[in-house]
């Protein structure tokens, strides 16, 4: 338990946000699309963490056990253990290089997790839900997973017949062996049941439907949850038979229990109850390849255990490159180190947050990336550019509205408007501003809460273009000419201009400064460089201070040159057309 965690446990009793990604296999490189499971979990957690009253606790992890990962070590012609400690090496790599804040990183391997899964399994087994049997049929060793030979097919392949999943398209090999059993159809009522009275558990509404409808169908069959020591060797050991080894999605789903220090606190006179100040229940956020593990298996291992459900599952969409899921047989894998080493940490974290949403499959396009950080660089950047040179003075126009010297800019607006037809769009522009601005918090945690990032991000967008308009049409820099022009100017006229100039000046900067603060769950880097310009104090970049004047204490300096851009334009290295 980090110490972070511990010293919430003792400050406050309101319950964590708990969010975890799928743990990931580590039997190849981490890729955008384990990058994209991390990111929603992470932009989630930090978004909560925006809120000084709020907590939340994000995991991430590695899958290491299983058939998969053995036959790639066997590949390789290395041990296991070098294969995933390597590996879950790149993983961790990729979490730390592109700033994924989470709080623990487990392994399976890690000794609390054995430990965990033992206790689980020796709990299902005194409730008798664990029996041996025996078992044959279709096994996929990349899905891990056994296919009903209904859902398989014959092809060629190579000039050799083989037989693959219709739904993962991946090889399956006949298996006859025994294997432990675990009782999913006893639990098949009382989750329909819990499904019915909770439509909000798998998002979006279409997955919640489809698990919905296969369980109301579809009688489940009992799962098996081991495989025999002499053919599955790297997994964890069935507690007092070492002829039988633990089948990798039993052990892999516990993970996120381990993380909350289950079944320390948990158990009372002999019943689970949740302590307040736990972890659980997490809101998982998984790939829709993994729905019937954690919105069928998951959850019903836990109604046989007595432990309350998740609080939500998450179910994301993938993304595509060149019009296929990536793979490393198709050779259209993206990597996220290489092209984040290229374009920067935070644009490609918000290129991914700005261009996907859960429900549909995302197109990657090296091009839309480009285009996606052009925007950063030209409409984001440039209005703290416009606002940030020698020509104005963003502390003076702090000043300005500390002292109250704006309380009746729409009479200056009027009175001293250069082209008088615009005076109505400016006058209208910047209270919507304002407005927007001062809902923008609001606005956008509706959708974060939901998990609709796309939203968010155009909400944030509409507060930019908005203030790079009013900054357009107003044209205060014309007011800095007429200053140094000319010299017959009387002190109110002189005072008034500086008024109009300080308050434009001002609402860019809280555009800029509000809308820093806010995108800091995406943009962890970029932001901060951003609020260090204004000169914002690190303690008041939270939600407490995203009203217009909630801070009027920031910019001293940031109107010195000594600044570089935050951001620096980049030669485009692909060609101009969009990927298919
Ligand atoms: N180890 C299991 C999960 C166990 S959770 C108790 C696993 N691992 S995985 O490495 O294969 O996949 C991890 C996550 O990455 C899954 O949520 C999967 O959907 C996601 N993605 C894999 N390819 C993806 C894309 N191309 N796009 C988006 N996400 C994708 O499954």
């Amino acid at each position: 338990m980090t110490l972070r965690y511990s010293l919430f446990k003792r400050l406050k009793s309101t319950k964590p946000f708990y969010v975890t990604t799928p743990i990931f296999y580590v039997n190849a490189s981490p890729h955008i699309g384990h990058l994209y499971s991390m990111l929603i979990a992470d932009t989630r957690s930090r978004w909560e963490k925006l809120n000084p009253n709020k907590f939340s606790y994000m995991l991430t992890g590695t899958d290491e056990h299983g058939l998969k990962i053995q036959t790639a070590a066997e590949k390789q012609g290395i041990d296991p253990k070098v294969l995933v400690d390597r590996v879950t090496g790149n993983f961790k790599e990729l979490s730390n290089k592109l700033d994924i804040n989470y709080d623990r990183f487990i392994r399976t391997t890690d000794k609390d997790h054995v430990n965990l899964t033992h206790y689980f399994w020796n709990v299902m087994e005194e409730k008798g839900f664990i029996e041996k049997g025996s078992h044959s049929g279709w096994y996929c060793v990349s899905d891990e997973t056994f296919y009903p030979e209904a859902n398989t097919e014959e092809i060629e392949k190579d000039g050799k017949k083989i037989r693959i999943s219709s739904e993962s398209e991946n090889e399956v090999v006949y298996q006859e062996e025994t294997n432990y059993f675990f009782k999913l159809s006893a639990f098949q009522d009382q989750l329909v049941q819990y499904l019915q009275n909770n439509p909000d558990f798998i998002k979006p509404q279409h997955r919640y439907k489809f698990i919905l409808n296969e369980l109301m169908t579809t009688k489940l069959p009992d799962l098996s949850i081991s495989r025999p020591s002499s053919r599955l060797k790297w997994s964890i050991e069935v507690p007092n038979d070492p002829s039988q080894k633990i089948y990798v999605w039993f052990d892999a789903l516990l993970n996120y229990l381990t993380a909350t220090g289950f079944p320390n606190g948990f158990l009372q006179d002999s019943k689970y109850i949740t302590p307040e100040d736990n972890l659980w229940p997490a809101t998982h956020i998984i790939g829709k390849d993994i729905i019937r593990f954690h919105c069928i298996y998951w959850p019903i291992f836990l109604l046989a255990a007595g432990i309350d459900l998740p609080k939500q599952v998450i179910v994301h969409s993938h993304w595509l490159c060149e019009g296929f899921k990536m793979s490393k047989s198709l050779g259209n894998v993206v990597d996220p180190i290489e092209i984040s080493e290229y374009y920067g940490i935070d644009p490609v974290r918000f290129f991914l947050m700005e261009n996907s949403n859960i429900e549909d499959d995302c197109k990657f396009s090296e091009t839309l990336l480009e285009r996606s950080r052009d925007s950063l660089l030209g409409k984001y950047c440039n209005l703290l550019t416009r606002i940030g040179g020698g020509k104005f003075d963003i502390r003076e126009s702090v000043e300005y509205c500390k002292k109250g010297k704006f309380d009746d800019i729409s009479q200056l607006i009027q009175n001293y408007s250069l082209k008088k037809d615009i005076v109505p769009s400016i006058l209208q522009l910047s209270t919507d501003l304002q407005d927007d601005i001062n809902n923008l918090y609001t606005q956008m945690d509706e959708k974060i809460i939901n998990f609709d990032y796309i939203r968010a991000v155009q909400t944030w967008w509409q507060v930019i273009n908005q203030a790079n308009q009013l900054f357009q049409i107003s044209e205060p820099w014309l007011y800095i000419r007429a200053l140094k022009s000319s010299s017959g100017l009387d002190d109110k006229t002189i005072e008034d201009y500086k008024k109009l100039i300080n308050y434009y000046v001002f609402l860019c900067s809280e555009t800029i400064r509000i809308s820093s603060i806010l995108i800091q769950p995406i943009m962890p880097n970029l932001s901060k460089d951003i609020l260090d310009r204004l000169n914002i104090d690190i303690n008041m970049r939270n939600s407490d201070y995203v009203k217009i004047g909630a801070d009027l204490n920031y910019g001293d300096g940031a109107n010195s040159n000594k600044h570089k851009l935050p951001l620096q334009k980049l030669q485009p290295r692909v060609s101009d057309k969009i990927d298919d």
